[in-house]
């Protein structure tokens, strides 16, 4: 059960199916190249794309726009302080900004950098600073509660093979963004805890959607089935030395992020001095004042179980909807998207015709659904399933919007044998950016 209402809307409209093929011709069958207003149903992301509720509007009028030492920021801080633990923070302006500032902080060149599994500007922030990142994800079987753990023996193996002086950080993403939004459990960040001890590393958590994994967590560690989520939330960071946030995510707004540090006052304050460079002064940090108010407000809003329970069975229930329409999705859902095997969907598509991306513009040209591929059009030449992404807006659609998302697959299902794959026709130099831009055309 949702508890909340809709106070504002904006409108959404289909365009016909000229125009959207139309489109998705123009966009060189790229997604990422369409206009939103011809997006009917944006599953995309949820990075920033949700819906603030009237209290983070109302917070906003009290922007504090100081350039230094505003209110607002005291307000933030006050509420990482109580919600996450962390009394010391450098804001940002989104969480790629804040990588920079951590990881150009802590991470040399030569250096290695293991993680349960790198989310692209992670790996991209970890290489720029001369490190290699290393990803170390548990195996698990299929239905495991907690799929996005950390291998923490195979960090123990990088360390043994490149020397523990070679890992400034351990670092854990919760939830797995890169491992289909699976929850890592606190027990694994105990562990992981222990094992950046070992190494004489720094603990680091990217702690996005740490709302929705302390749901799971409450939901399947029986340790803490009594627990409330906003008491689960700060126990599962009390393990980190520091976090990595990008408020858009489980701050519930728009743009914004910062990196919090525990104890470390060195690394404070070189982190300090590196968000001053690349951010802002240290009490607004790439954003505005109102910015840091409504973040403040939805860092509160995230942990209230109400709340986050209705968010992350939202994604669920798009799971199953999913399902009874027979479309072979990663189970159990992860926290704020559902993950559909496109291999499997389009089995007649081989992995160079991008099965994922067929399939994304399939949804397009179908329903004027945006989802994103994660496979070999993403990643290229990267051992990796072929994988479409459905990511939901926080407090932004409604059970229609998804039952609409399963009559399109179920329409796309009924005509998977017509599905063409795709070729690439323009790519730009970085491998690694090639989702974002490059353009594609059918396959004779
Ligand atoms: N870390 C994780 C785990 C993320 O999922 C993201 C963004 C970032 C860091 C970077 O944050 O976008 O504020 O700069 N993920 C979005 C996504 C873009 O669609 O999954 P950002």
């Amino acid at each position: 059960m949702r508890a909340y209402k809709a106070k504002a809307v904006e409108r959404i409209s289909l365009p016909d199916r000229a125009e959207r093929e139309a489109n998705l011709r123009e966009a060189g069958y790229n997604v990422f190249n369409l206009d939103a207003a011809d997006v009917f149903v944006d599953l995309l992301t949820d990075s920033g794309t949700g819906t603030m509720s009237d209290e983070q509007w109302a917070a906003m009028m009290r922007g504090d726009e100081a350039y230094a030492g505003s209110e607002s920021f005291h307000r933030l801080q006050k509420a990482v302080s109580d919600v996450m633990g962390f009394e010391r923070i450098v804001p940002a302006h989104q969480g790629r900004g804040a990588e920079n500032v951590l990881y150009g902080t802590l991470v040399s060149e030569g250096d290695y950098v293991p993680n349960n599994t790198h989310f692209d500007t992670t790996r991209a922030h970890v290489v720029n600073s001369g490190g290699e990142p290393v990803d170390c994800p548990v195996e698990s079987e299929p239905g495991a509660p907690f799929q996005g753990n950390l291998d923490v023996d195979a960090v123990r193996d990088l360390a043994d093979e490149v020397g523990a002086e070679r890992i400034p950080a351990v670092v854990v993403t919760i939830t797995n963004n890169s491992m289909a939004g699976q929850p890592v459990s606190v027990e694994n960040l105990r562990r992981a805890r222990e094992v950046a001890d070992e190494l004489d590393a720094t603990f680091v958590v990217d702690a996005c959607r740490f709302a929705e994994n302390a749901y799971f967590v409450q939901q399947r560690e029986a340790e803490f089935a009594d627990a409330s989520v906003a008491e689960v939330a700060r126990e599962q960071l009390s393990y980190a030395d520091a976090v990595v946030m990008s408020g858009k995510k489980d701050g519930l707004v728009n743009v914004g992020g910062f990196v919090g540090v525990r104890e470390d006052d060195d690394l404070y304050e070189r982190a300090r001095q590196r968000g001053i460079l690349y951010e802002g002064f240290t009490t607004y940090g790439g954003m505005a004042g109102r910015d840091l108010e409504a973040m403040a407000v939805g860092l509160r809003e995230a942990v209230e179980q109400e709340y986050v329970a209705s968010r992350v069975e939202q994604v669920a229930e798009l799971g199953e909807l999913l399902q009874e329409v027979g479309v072979p999705i990663r189970t159990p859902t992860g926290g704020h998207a559902v993950y559909v095997d496109a291999a499997e969907f389009l089995p007649a598509i081989p992995r160079e015709q991008f099965p994922g991306q067929a399939l994304v513009g399939e949804l397009y040209r179908e329903g004027g659904v945006r989802g994103v591929e994660l496979g070999e059009f993403a990643f290229p030449g990267e051992d990796r399933p072929q994988l479409v992404r459905l990511c939901l807006p926080r407090r932004t659609y409604f059970r229609e919007h998804l039952e609409h998302v399963a009559e399109t697959f179920a329409a796309v299902a009924d005509r998977r044998e017509d599905v063409v794959g795709l070729e690439v026709v323009s790519e730009p130099e970085m491998a690694e950016l090639r989702h974002f831009s490059a353009e594609l055309r059918p396959v004779e």
